[in-house]
């Protein structure tokens, strides 16, 4: 596919004559392959290149070249987003991006996105990506829309409340043995959960092959398996020991708390680390809850919210609301104003003349969107102006969410 007029227009101003904008071909993988290694520093195994490379959509790979040589590339992936109140939309899986070193800040990661994202308003009403940097994005009209918290346990010193709840039922598993139950207990937990993703059948063959590359230093996958949810985790380190949990997947708050307690309860390791979300329950079940130790907190899924009325349609509401939202999206002229009805939950949104009652840039939208983030800590940093206070109540109020969001998994 030839690139459009736009993106040439910023290649020229931006980048020289020898540079071209266009679509990847089978020949051009191994290129992208190491390009890949080189920016990010890892060789993944081919296969797991492989399986990453069979879900970016058909018109889903836009390089820059320089003559020959692959210098930058940007993909996107068909990926599947749970929104609140349990709807699920198309999302492009921004992702694979990177720019060479020898070819770094001169306009090109600039152009890629202009001809990717040309591509992915065709069909998406969402894109989403995980950010290497925290201060790239946002310029592109993403918002940071899901927490990632790490946790981090002494579990010599940890001790649970008398009052702790005790439901049992964890198992130790191959998980090989127990993908049908896991598949299905994932499926209850993303089909439930705000910024869920549903896991295409390469990524599960992949997370079940458990390969050397993917391990870091650490063990093969230890699997606890409970009827409600599992954990997926890894022991790094010889003395001490300490475990990673890679995945817990609780469907029901039992699992949840029995899963939490088979992993403190692993004697002979000094630290288990739990990624998770920032409303775990963790630290409540202890009786000092600093042995629960926030070790890590950082933004991880980032939205950029394509079709607004769309998007705003899909998702349900905790209050209602009726105001004129002012949209700013410099990067694609997406924006506008909007009228947006809330009422019992469900929203109307459609464009308006009238004059607006609150003005955000698009990625600010992006970050409310799955609720992970208020209207009124953006109203503080001046980054949402609103005519009266009452209309950022209201917001802070329709945008909540019932379960706290959390991304599904990396890409
Ligand atoms: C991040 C990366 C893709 C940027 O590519 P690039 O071609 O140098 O970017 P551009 O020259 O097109 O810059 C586009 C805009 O982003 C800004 N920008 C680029 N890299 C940035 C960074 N690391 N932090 C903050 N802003 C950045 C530029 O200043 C420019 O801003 P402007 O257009 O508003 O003036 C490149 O540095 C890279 O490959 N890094 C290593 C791999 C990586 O982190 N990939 C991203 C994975 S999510």
């Amino acid at each position: 596919m030839a690139a459009s007029g736009s993106v040439l227009d910023a290649r020229d101003q931006q980048v020289g004559t020898s540079l071209e904008i266009r679509s990847a071909t089978d020949a051009d993988w191994p290129a992208i392959a190491r390009l890949d290694a080189t920016c990010f520093g890892v060789y993944n195994a081919p296969a797991t290149f492989q399986a990453w490379r069979t879900l970016i959509a058909a018109d889903g790979s836009v390089l820059a070249c320089d003559g020959g040589d692959v210098v930058g590339m940007a993909h996107y992936l068909d990926l599947r987003l749970t929104v609140p109140g349990g709807a699920v939309l198309p999302m492009a899986g921004v992702t694979i991006v990177a720019v060479a070193p020898t070819h770094r800040r001169r306009g090109l990661l600039r152009a890629m996105f202009t001809e990717l994202h040309t591509r992915i308003e065709r069909s998406y009403p969402v894109a989403g990506l995980t950010a290497s940097e925290g201060g790239i994005y946002g310029r592109f009209g993403y918002g940071a829309a899901t927490i990632e918290q790490e946790l981090t346990v002494d579990r010599r010193t940890a001790r649970f409340r008398d009052d702790a709840p005790d439901p049992g039922g964890v198992r130790i598993v191959a998980a090989a043995d127990h993908r049908d139950e896991i598949e299905a207990l994932y499926e209850r937990w993303r089909t439930a959960t705000p910024g869920g993703l549903q896991r295409p059948r390469p990524l599960w063959d992949e997370l079940f092959a458990d390969r050397d590359e993917q391990r870091r230093g650490g063990s093969a996958w230890f699997t606890l398996l409970h009827p409600g949810g599992y954990a997926l985790y890894r022991v790094f380190g010889d003395d001490p020991m300490f475990v990673r949990v890679a995945e817990l997947i609780p469907a029901t708050d039992d699992a949840h708390v029995a899963l939490c307690r088979a992993l403190i309860g692993l004697d002979l390791v000094d630290t288990v680390r739990f990624a998770t979300h920032p409303a775990d329950p963790l630290p409540y079940l202890l009786t000092d809850p600093r042995a629960a130790r926030l070790t890590h907190h950082q933004d991880d899924l980032w939205l950029r919210i394509v079709d607004i009325p769309a998007a705003l349609e899909a998702r349900t509401y905790a209050a209602d609301v009726s105001t004129v939202v002012a949209v700013s999206d410099a990067f694609r002229g997406t924006g506008g104003r909007f009228a947006l009805q809330i009422r019992d939950g469900r929203a109307q949104c459609a464009p308006t003349d009238a004059a607006a009652e609150v003005e955000i840039d698009l990625d600010v939208l992006g970050s409310l969107y799955l609720g992970s983030h208020r209207a009124s800590a953006f109203a503080t940093a001046n980054r949402l102006r609103a005519t009266t206070s009452a209309a950022v109540t209201a917001l802070d109020a329709a945008f909540a969410t019932e379960v706290q969001a959390a991304l599904g998994f990396g890409f």
